[in-house]
C-alpha cells in the first residue's frame, strides 16, 4: 500500500513538519497490518522556544539541589520483580546518597527499607549488592532486623532502655509495581505511581504487558557526562543523520513522531523500514531493504532479498520480523501490528526510566546521577525478552559492568551493530560536557518539534528543583 501524504497547514507555533514527508501516522496507516490505538494517536504540545539555561548542567550546586528536591520526590525504576522472586530475596538500589533495600516480605509484597542501622548508622547491606536473607543484621555491633523490618537484636538491651524495640522497626520508602517494574518514591506525599503517570500512559504501559519479559542481558557504564546531558541523547531521532549515518537510510528519522502525557512520561516513535527523508532520491526500496537484511548495523538476517511486484521493503520486513519472532518466541504474531513489530517506540517515565517496549528491540535504560562527580552518571541497558512458553522464567542477567574505555560491542551478548550505535550515541558526551562548559552562550536551543521530549524533560527538572528540600522523614516512614 503506498503511503498518503495530507496537505498540512504549518502556521501556529510547534505546527511544523519535515516538509514533502509523510507523517509517522501516516507510514503506520498504510500498514498491512493495523496498530492499535495507543499506536494510532498523538499528543505533541508546544511548550515554548526559550533556551534552556546550562547551569543545570554544570554547577555542582544544582546537582546537590536535584539530589535533595527531586530524587526524593520521583517514581523510580528500582529492579525488576524477577530480581526478587522469593520471599527474602533483596536488591540494593542506590541514588546519589540514598539507599534502599528492596525485598520480597511476602508471595505479594515487596518493601523498601533505608538501608542503614538504627543504631549508629552503618549500611545494612552494601550498595550494587543483592541476595536472599533471613535477617538484615549490621555488621558492625550485630543489631538484626526480620525481613519483615521489625526489630530481632539489639545487643546489651541492658544498656538501651531508652529504645523502644517495637519502635525500631527499619523506616521504609513507598513501592509501588508495575509492568514487572519495582519502582520506589521516598516521598510520603507523592501521588500514586498511577496518578504520577496519568490515565493515558499508564494505558499505554499496560497495553505492552511488560510483565510477560525477563532481563536477559543487562550492561552498565559510567558515562562522562551530567546525568541529564545522557538522558537527552536518547530523546530524539534528529541526531540520527549526523550520528547514526549508517542507520539513516532505513529509519524515518526526520519525520519520527514525538508526544508528552502530563508531567512525567513522553515518547517517540520512529519508523524503520522507510528512507530517511534526509536521503529522499539518493535511495531505492530495494536499499531500504539491503540495508537492513545486510547492513553492519542492526543486521537481522544475512539473507538478500529481492523486492518483487511493487511491495514496499516496510511491508516485507515486516512479513520477516512477524515469522523470525514467531519462531524465536513460539508465539502467534499474526494479530501483531507491522508498527509493534518493526517501530523504535521509546517512553520516558521521570526522571531515569526509558521503555523500549517494541518487539524488534525491547529494552530499559536507566540514568543515575554519579553523587560523587556531577560531570558523571551510571547508565544502564536492560535488553528484556519475552518469558518462554513454558511459562518458566529464566533467571535475570547479571549486570556487565564495562570500564570507561570499553566499547558496548565489549560486552557479551551484545548485538555488535546495536554495540556501535551505542557508542556513537555516548562518545559525544564528554564534547557536549566539555564545549557546554567553554561556551559563551549559556543556554541550548531547541527545535519546537523533535526536541520537545528535551523541553517537558527539562522542564520536570526545573518544577522539582524550584520545590523546597525534602529529606527522607524517619517519623513518618516508620509509620508505613
Ligand atoms: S552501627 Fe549497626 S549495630 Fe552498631
Ligand atoms: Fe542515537
Amino acid at each position: 500500500m503506498s503511503v498518503e501524504i495530507t496537505e498540512r497547514k504549518q502556521s501556529a507555533e510547534g505546527e511544523a513538519r519535515c516538509p514533502g514527508a509523510p507523517t509517522t501516522q501516516e507510514i503506520i496507516a498504510a500498514d498491512r497490518v493495523a496498530a492499535p490505538g495507543w499506536v494510532r494517536s498523538e499528543s505533541y504540545q508546544y511548550l515554548g522556544d526559550e533556551d534552556i539555561s546550562t547551569d543545570r548542567y554544570i554547577e555542582p550546586q544544582y546537582a546537590r539541589m536535584e539530589m535533595e528536591r527531586l530524587w526524593t520526590r520521583t517514581w523510580q525504576f528500582a529492579c525488576r520483580e524477577e530480581h526478587i522472586p522469593e520471599v527474602g530475596d533483596y536488591y540494593v538500589y542506590d541514588i546519589g546518597p540514598y539507599s534502599l533495600i528492596v525485598t520480597r516480605v511476602a508471595k505479594n509484597e515487596i518493601r523498601a527499607y533505608y538501608n542503614a542501622c538504627l543504631h549508629r548508622g552503618t549500611k545494612l547491606r552494601a550498595s550494587g549488592t543483592l541476595g536472599n536473607a533471613s535477617e538484615f543484621k549490621c555488621s558492625f555491633h550485630g543489631w538484626s532486623w526480620n525481613v519483615d523490618g521489625s526489630n530481632r537484636t539489639v545487643v546489651c538491651p541492658w544498656d538501651f532502655p531508652h529504645v523502644d524495640r517495637k519502635k525500631f522497626s527499619l523506616p521504609q520508602a513507598r513501592v509501588e509495581l508495575l509492568g514487572g517494574f519495582v519502582f520506589i518514591n521516598m516521598d510520603p506525599d507523592a501521588p500514586t505511581l498511577s496518578e504520577y503517570l496519568g490515565p493515558a500512559a499508564k494505558a499505554h504501559i499496560d497495553a505492552w504487558k511488560l510483565e510477560d519479559r525477563y532481563v536477559y542481558l543487562h550492561v552498565s557504564k559510567r558515562l562522562p557526562a551530567n546525568w541529564k546531558l545522557a538522558v537527552e541523547a536518547f530523546l530524539e531521532a534528529y541526531h540520527v543523520i549526523q550520528t547514526h549515518p549508517q542507520v539513516a537510510v532505513s529509519n524515518g528519522d526526520a519525520n519520527s513522531q514525538y508526544d508528552i502525557y502530563g508531567e512525567h512520561v513522553n515518547r517517540f516513535i520512529s519508523t524503520l523500514g522507510v528512507l530517511s527523508p534526509h536521503l529522499y532520491g539518493k535511495h531505492t526500496e530495494q536499499d531500504i531493504l539491503e540495508q537492513f537484511t545486510l547492513g553492519d548495523s542492526g543486521s537481522v538476517t544475512g539473507t538478500k532479498r529481492t523486492l518483487d511486484d511493487g511491495r514496499t521493503a516496510r511491508e516485507v520486513m515486516a512479513g520477516m520480523f512477524r515469522g523470525m519472532f514467531e519462531k524465536a518466541t513460539n508465539t502467534d504474531l499474526s494479530k501483531v501490528s507491522d508498527s509493534e513489530l518493526l517501530d523504535c517506540f521509546s517512553y520516558t517515565v521521570f526522571p531515569s526510566l526509558f521503555l523500549f517496549p517494541g518487539i524488534s528491540l525491547p529494552m530499559v535504560y536507566r540514568f543515575r546521577p554519579d553523587p560523587k562527580d556531577h560531570r558523571a552518571c551510571i547508565y544502564e541497558v536492560l535488553f528484556l525478552r519475552p518469558v518462554p512458553v513454558d511459562g518458566k522464567r529464566p533467571e535475570p542477567a547479571e549486570p556487565v559492568h564495562l570500564r570507561d574505555e570499553q566499547s558496548f560491542k565489549e560486552a557479551e551478548g551484545m548485538d555488535p551493530g546495536f554495540g556501535a550505535i551505542l557508542d556513537q550515541d555516548t562518545d559525544n558526551l564528554f564534547l557536549q560536557q566539555e564545549g557546554i562548559e567553554a561556551s559563551a552562550k549559556r543556554g541550548l536551543t531547541l527545535g519546537n518539534y523533535q526536541e520537545i521530549r528535551v523541553r517537558h524533560f527539562e522542564r520536570s527538572v526545573e518544577k522539582y528543583v524550584a520545590m523546597p528540600p525534602k529529606r527522607p522523614d524517619w517519623e513518618r516512614s516508620r509509620k508505613r
